[in-house]
């Protein structure tokens, strides 16, 4: 019997074009590292929340500064991670399903989303069944959703956002505890192409992205762990960590033009970049 697959998706040939986008984002301004759900979390060595908010500024003015639009949901007190907007729902085409987190500690931001969610002017909004974190462990690639596993999202939630959506999702299970969500793992560069670090796979789901995108780019573990990969790209250009210069490398010869943000203060909760961003598609 012949397997059936999406086919590959051979990266573009053409100049990369960058596309309007609209985030949403949440100033953290009740950061902290008060509890450990990763291994990033050391309480111990807390937390600089005014550092953590200046460099935050500083990613939003990226976006800003790039043509994009960056709405801000309030924060909520006694939710340090709220900051991590990723983490709050997925939007596909004007239709959102909302989070439902696995930690206690988090679980609270699930419905602070949800109600920023839907009142956002969007089609259709739908609260999970499944336990999911978002575009945490969602990402859109074209006409694919990328689905990861193994820390945190329920395979239950990959079925779901099939359901919802209509759009193949696959799923991705992770092995490496630091890269505990897909989008710590893997970013998505445009409608064909990713960046990963493979050894945060298990080996069938590493052959699953080789099939799909052969000409991917590959991260090295110098740049997965700075977080390298919990980047944002609008089809041209890749706002990631500063830190994850052979990655910034890598794309600068694919033709996207890197840009390099400073959240290190962020990292000590074990988010960057992607993790402070949701995406709104209409
Ligand atoms: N401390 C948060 C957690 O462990 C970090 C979330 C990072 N978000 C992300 N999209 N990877 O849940």
């Amino acid at each position: 019997m012949t397997a059936v697959l999406p086919q590959p998706r051979p990266a573009l040939e053409t100049e990369r074009a960058a596309t309007p986008r609209r985030y949403l984002m949440c100033r953290p301004e009740h950061f902290d590292v008060s509890y450990a759900i990763n291994p990033w979390m050391d309480v111990t060595r807390g937390a600089d929340r005014e550092l953590a908010i200046r460099q935050w500024e500083t990613l939003r003015q990226t976006y800003l500064d790039l043509g994009h639009q960056v709405e801000v949901i309030t924060p909520v007190p006694g939710l340090p991670d709220m900051v991590f907007a990723a983490n709050g729902g997925l939007v596909i085409e004007g239709r959102a399903l909302g989070a439902r987190f696995t930690h206690a500690e988090r679980r609270a931001e699930g419905p602070a989303y949800l109600a920023w969610l839907a009142d956002a002017g969007l089609k259709e909004v739908f609260a999970p069944v499944h336990v999911n974190e978002g575009e945490g462990d969602f990402l859109v690639v074209g006409d694919l959703v990328l689905a990861g596993t193994g820390f945190r999202t329920d395979p239950g939630a990959h079925t779901e956002v099939q359901e919802l959506f209509g759009i193949p999702v696959i799923s991705l299970r992770l092995v490496d505890p630091r890269f505990y969500h897909l989008d710590t793992a893997l970013a998505v560069l445009d409608e064909r192409t990713v960046a990963y670090y493979p050894a945060a796979f298990s080996p069938g789901s590493r052959g699953v992205l080789q099939r799909l995108f052969p000409d991917a780019v590959l991260a090295d573990e110098a740049d997965a762990v700075v977080l390298g990969l919990n980047a944002v790209s609008d089809g041209k250009h890749v706002v990631l960590p500063y830190a994850a210069t052979g990655l910034a490398a890598q794309l600068e010869e694919r033709g996207y033009v890197p840009v390099g943000v400073d959240l290190s203060e962020l990292l000590k909760a074990g988010g960057s970049v992607k993790c402070c961003t949701l995406e709104i598609r209409a």
